[in-house]
This record gives C-alpha cells, structure tokens and sequence, in this order.
C-alpha cells in the first residue's frame, strides 16, 4: 500500500512537472490547418476518401517516419499529461499527436477534472441504446478538451465467471447486448475525433494470471460467445482500433495470434483500423508485427514502478528491433507500410487530422466536465440502477414529509462514496477534484426537499447499524465491494477498496454484518450495493428492498436519491446473472482459473443463463431480471418470416398507476439437437409509458438471430427447423411463446 501510494504521488508530480514546459500546443497539431497548400496537400485534402489520403501519405514517408508511428513516445504513461501514452506528432508529414487514454466511465488514467459515469455495468444494464450512444459521445466530446484522441474504450469482454475483477468495466455475459452496447458507445466516442478502442481482444475474461493465462476455447464458443461484441464493433459500429490482450488465446499470445489478428480479424470481418497492444502485452518483434500487431505500447520505460497492475517487458517495436527485423527478411516491406496504412486510416476517416488534438498543460488543468454531462451521468446512473427486490411496495418512498432515515454504512459517506463509485486499476482515474456526490448527500438534499430527517452512522460495528435502522423509519445501508483490475474477487463476499489515483488496496471494513443487523432491526430497510458484479446476500429474506447502482459515477448520490423518492424509477435489468452461492457454478479449476497455465473452457456455450437454463437451475436473480415502480402486461405476439431473418411484434401495456419503463426481451431458442442452449437473447426494447397506456413493439431479427458457428465450414449456418420465439421481462418469464420455420 505505501509503495503504491508513493508511487501515484510520484506519477502526479513528475507529471506537472513534465507538463510545465508546454502551456503551449505541441508543434505539429497546429500545421493541420496550413498543411491543405503545402507539402501534405495530398493527404490534406478532405475532399477524398480516408482511403485515399492514407495511401498518399504512406507513400510520402520515410522509413525512420514509418517507424516513429509503430510505437509509444517518451514521456511515456502518465508522464504525459496524465495520459496512457501517445505518439509524438509528425510536424512536417501534417500528422497530430495520437494521445491516448482510459477508459470507459470517461476519461480516467491521472486525468483530472473530467466526469466520471456510471462504470460499464451500469451502461449495460440501461439497455437503452440512445443513453449509450449519448454517453459515449458525453466522453469522447471530453477526450478532446483534454488533448485525447484515442479513448481506450469500451472493453468488452464477457463475464464468464461472477468472480472476474474487471467485469465491472464490462457489458456483463451475453454476446448481445454486449455488442448492442458496444456498438452504441463506440458510436457516440467515434461521433467526435476520438477513436474508440475494443478492448481487450479476446477471450480476456480473468484476473488471475492475466500476463499469461492461455484461455483454451473452442472456435464455436469464440464466434458464438466472446467475439460478437468485437464483430459488431468493427462492422457495425467502424471502431478505429482494437486491443490485443495480455493473455493467450489457444496458445500464442493474443498480440502475436495471427489467427485472431489477421484470419478473424481483418480477412472475416474487414477491419480496416489499427491494433495496438495492451500495455506491455507484446513478447515479439516480427512475429507481433507479422500476426497483425499495428502499434505497440508499454509503460515500462516509465521511471516509476507500475504498482504490479501493468505488464513490464521490453519494447518490441522500437526501430532498432524493427530495422533488423526488416533486415532479416522476418518483417516484409509491405507489412510495415500496413501497419503505418492501419493507424492513420482510422485518423483520416474519423477526423483526427483535420481536427487535431493539443495536447499541453492548458487542457490537463482544464475542467471539461459540465452541468450538462453530470446531468447525463446521473440520468444513466438511475436508469442502470437495478431494483432486485421491493417488498410490499416499499418503493419509492412517500414524499409526504416528517419520516426520519437511517442511512448506514461507510460507502455512503462522502470518503466512502469516492471509493464506491467507480471500480479499481487503469479506469479508475485521479478522482480529482474530488467530487463524488455520496449517497448521504444525495440523500440529504432530497429529505431536505420532502421535509424528512436523515440520521447517519458508519454502521460497521453491527449495534450501531442495528440501533439506527430501529429507531428510523426506513434504513438505507449502502455497501460496496472492491472489484479491480489485477486481481480476481476471491469470493462474492463484500470487501470494499481504497484507491489513489488508479491503484487500490482493500480495506478491512465489515459490512455484512452492517446489513444483517440493519435488515433484522428494521424490515423496511433498503439495501444499496455499489458492486461491481454478483454479490452473495445472506440476508436477503430479512431486506425489504435490495438496489444495485453497480459503480454509479460522480452523480451517484443524486441519482440514488431519485430513485429512493421516485424521481426516477430504477431502470436497469441484470446483465449478468446473480447465483445464490459462489460454488453454485461449479467451475473445476482446469475450468478456472486454471491449471498449469491453461483455463480450459470445457463449458463451451454455456456461459451465464445458458448454463442457468441447459442445467435447469435456480440463480438468485436471473439475467435481464429487474424490478420498476409499475407494472406491464404482454400480449398479442405475431412472429413472420422476413427474408433471411424473421419480425417479432406484441403489445406492451403499463397497467400500473404511473408512468415508467420496461425491458421487453426476445429470446430465440434453436431447435433441439442442434448443440445450442435452451434459449439466447437475440432483441429487446426499451419502451417508456404512461399509466395505462400501451404500444406496440416490433423487434427485427436478422439471419444471424438464428445461425450457430459451424466450425466445420468455418461459417455461420441456420440450421432448417422451427425455432422457438419467447417474448418476456427477463430470461425465466417469457410469457409469450411462438415460433417460426427457417432454413
Ligand atoms: C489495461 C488496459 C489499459 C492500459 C492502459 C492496461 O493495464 O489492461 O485496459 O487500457 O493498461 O492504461
């Protein structure tokens, strides 16, 4: 912990005093307007193609400018305005600096001074595309004040098991409403000069050994369950460019895997942007570049130790590595050019030199957060808050005034609060200034509104938990675990976190005891978890109501307090699956985390609900599972073929007492036999109503709704037969039930 916090304090430092020299643009950024005359003319000209600009300007370079663009700059991480790493700018060539940054809450790394949303998880769980895509610009809009133009966003990995540190940065266990959210937030990054990055590609789904661990997956289960996310980013959504991973993937490092770079990649789904590598992810020179690595970046030349949570290593693409490896004939020419061509495509393409970035001490100071984005970040924070359980309607609370609250535990204070609000490692960001609304504030403002009185204890001890919530009229006890990068949660217990700047470290402060005796003194209390994935709960038949905000941002205590008094309405529904137990997944250890050095992914498909649904088992909450303030009825389901696909439409009907949201999720179920769980989620909507009122929805599911991975052609295949069409609020109530013949 010590080594750790010194070493932050020692990044901040030497990173003003790196920045000090430069209140000044950086040369280069400012040539992009003068350039359309002079010598860059032909790269310059916005009238043709990136295509076109990106061939004329590789054409233009030397080999020691082509070999400037393959890897990271000094300063590097951190030392450069608080950024992850950059490439210095090419002044006489037009080409900006490319600077780029963490990640996918906003800008993060040791940024200061930005808005921190709602982690990953949360964005996932508004299954609200049109939030998404308005979050994502929200943060490349940010990146772009701050001198950024590569936002190291979103990752995508799946959750595969409840216990991974980083799913919290993620979009939870289904390939589809991962890809739906990729897609929309990668939209939004990309609708500034910003490149998106898709992280981290593939199969990057644990902790525990991550520099190493050599994930064994079957090709059906890659296509079906862990690349569709990546597929839909690169084809639907153009992300500028992908980060190979740490780990390996069916044996080569993901960085030097050519069947993932360049078979999946480039020649199936056409990706026309650039690799780079995950920091120090790199363990070759030709072999990287030969299997499709673009761009290499490391922290290792950094003065500073790295707090264990980067990879250390050397540089692999510097040019002297890069010049023999020419030589030696092991890098062609031509591949060289196409790794220069795949990193200033994506910049033409999506405006990078014609709007460059200036990076300098200005825009590091600069406050780039604004009443607008906070605002955003707390309308996302509630509508991907999930309401689990709301016993006898004790949801929302009455704003009839005089009612005193007990609001209990140590994440809900404002120390707590800007430990609990956003998950560990290198998205964590700086967390200056520091301005987390905590849920005691938000609390406070809105009982001042209503006329209620508010009540605070740190509830750690249990009696004081226990005496609070007896003597209140509702408790609210807000808890938190630790999830970060690095490391693995051990168990699904509650182990909250410190963090300075991106390093955190647990804490030992005791909180199931809290909920217990706040739960058994008070029934109408209402449990918070700021989690960053499934938690176990012990208490959960004594708990009058149970919210998961997951990492709810800077507004997070705003946002709690709509939701409490019904401002908003809680609008997020599960993306992953909660257990009741941490072995009720039977994972074997070859399975998880592995076994002398391999994870094996015996469970092939059956990943989250699959496996809930194939075992026939009973999880605590199901995926897509989430409670509003009203209620809806289901009916009238009609399902056509239409052309390679098929449309689902039927009647959703508020018949609560006040307006509000819900989730309608389509799930398509294979014919039997045919290897392929029970049922996948493959559409849904997210329909806003006013009481009594109704609407129709009409889902399209296209060929791919209803194809499986057929290894043995190396193709998707719709195999003839009825396919089951279940409509419903979540994975177990699919109340409306037809089918449809395809194939
Ligand atoms: C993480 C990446 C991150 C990079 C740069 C790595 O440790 O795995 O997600 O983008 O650092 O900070």
């Amino acid at each position: 912990m010590t080594r750790r916090l010194a070493t932050a304090v020692a990044a901040v430092v030497a990173m003003v005093v790196a920045g000090a020299g430069a209140l000044a643009p950086v040369p280069g950024t400012a040539g992009a307007a003068q350039a359309a005359a002079g010598p860059c003319a032909a790269w310059m000209d916005r009238g043709k193609t990136a295509d076109q600009r990106a061939d004329a300007l590789v054409a233009a370079m030397d080999l020691p400018q082509k070999l400037h663009m393959l890897t990271f700059d000094d300063p590097p991480w951190f030392l450069y305005y608080g950024t992850a790493g950059h490439v210095g700018a090419t002044p006489e060539l037009c080409i900006p600096d490319l600077v780029l940054s963490d990640a996918g809450s906003g800008v993060a790394g040791l940024q200061i001074a930005t808005t921190t949303f709602p982690s990953g998880v949360a964005q996932a769980s508004t299954w609200d595309p049109v939030l998404q895509r308005r979050l994502g610009r929200a943060i490349g809009k940010e990146a772009h004040q701050k001198g950024i133009n590569v936002m190291l966003a979103p990752g995508m990995n799946i959750a595969r098991t409840s216990f991974g540190g980083r799913n919290f940065e993620y979009f939870g266990e289904d390939p589809h409403l991962a890809a739906r959210t990729a897609v929309s937030v990668i939209r939004g990054i990309q609708d500034n000069p910003v490149l998106a990055d898709a992280k981290h590609f593939a199969v990057n789904n644990q902790e525990t050994d991550r520099m190493t661990v050599d994930a064994r997956v079957g090709e059906r289960a890659m296509r079906e369950i862990y690349l569709p996310a990546f597929e839909a980013a690169v084809k639907e959504a153009r992300v500028g460019s992908v980060m190979c991973a740490y780990n390996r993937v069916n044996g080569p490092y993901a960085c030097q895997n050519d069947a993932l770079l360049t078979k999946v990649l480039r020649d199936d789904w056409g990706f026309d942007g650039f690799v780079v590598s995950d920091w120090g992810a790199v363990h070759s020179t030709a072999r990287s570049a030969m299997a499709g690595l673009d761009l290499e970046m490391n922290a290792v030349e950094s003065p500073l130790p790295t707090g264990g949570i980067y990879g250390a290593g050397n540089r692999f693409f510097g040019a002297d590595h890069l010049r023999a490896a020419l030589r030696s004939g092991a890098l062609t020419r031509a591949r060289l050019d196409d790794m220069v061509r795949n990193i200033v495509r994506p910049m033409f393409e999506h405006g990078l030199f014609d709007r460059p970035v200036r990076p300098g001490l200005l825009p590091f100071i600069r406050d780039v957060s604004s009443p607008a984005h906070l605002s955003l970040a707390r309308r996302v924070a509630a509508e991907g808050t999930v309401l689990l359980k709301n016993r006898s309607a004790l949801l929302p609370l009455d704003r009839a005034g005089g009612r005193t609250s007990a609001v209990i535990g140590w994440a809900a204070n404002p120390v707590g609060a800007a430990n609990a609000t956003a998950g560990g490692g290198s998205s964590h960001g700086s967390g200056l200034p520091p301005r987390v609304v905590s849920p005691l504030q938000g609390i406070l403002a809105q009982a001042a509104r209503n006329g209620d009185r508010v009540v605070y204890v740190e509830g750690s001890t249990g009696l004081d938990a226990r005496l609070a919530a007896a003597a209140a009229d509702v408790a609210v006890v807000v808890a938190t675990d630790g999830a970060t990068e690095g490391s693995d949660r051990p168990d699904l217990g509650l182990r909250p976190s410190v963090c300075l700047t991106v390093f955190c470290s647990a804490i030992p402060i005791e909180q199931e005891r809290m909920i217990e005796a706040a739960t058994a003194a008070n029934p109408r209390t209402v449990v918070v978890l700021d989690v960053g994935g499934p938690v176990r709960m012990p208490w959960l038949a004594k708990a009058g109501a149970v919210l998961v905000p997951w990492y709810g941002g800077l507004e997070h205590g705003n946002a709690l307090a709509d939701v409490l008094y019904g401002v908003r309405e809680p609008g997020g529904r599960l993306p992953q699956t909660f257990p009741t137990a941490e072995r009720q997944v039977p994972f074997t250890r070859a399975q998880y985390p592995g076994k002398a050095g391999r994870a094996t992914y015996s469970e092939g498909l059956l990943v989250g609900y699959r496996w809930f649904d194939a075992k026939r088992k009973e999880p605590m909450f199901p995926f897509g599972y989430g409670l509003g303030y009203t209620r809806f009825r289901y009916s009238g389901l009609a399902v056509r073929r239409d052309g390679a696909g098929a449309v689902v439409s039927f009647r959703v009907t508020n018949t609560g007492g006040r307006a509000g949201a819900d989730v309608p999720q389509v799930y398509v179920a294979a014919p039997a036999g045919r290897g392929e769980p029970p049922r996948q989620l493959k559409g849904f909507r997210k329909v806003r109503l006013a009481a009594g009122r109704s609407t129709q929805v009409r889902v399209r599911l296209d060929r791919r709704a209803f194809a499986r991975w057929d290894s043995r052609r190396d193709r998707w295949a719709v195999d003839p037969g009825r396919y089951g069409v279940l409509v419903g609020p979540h994975s177990r109530d699919l109340r409306l039930r037809d089918s449809v013949r395809m194939g």
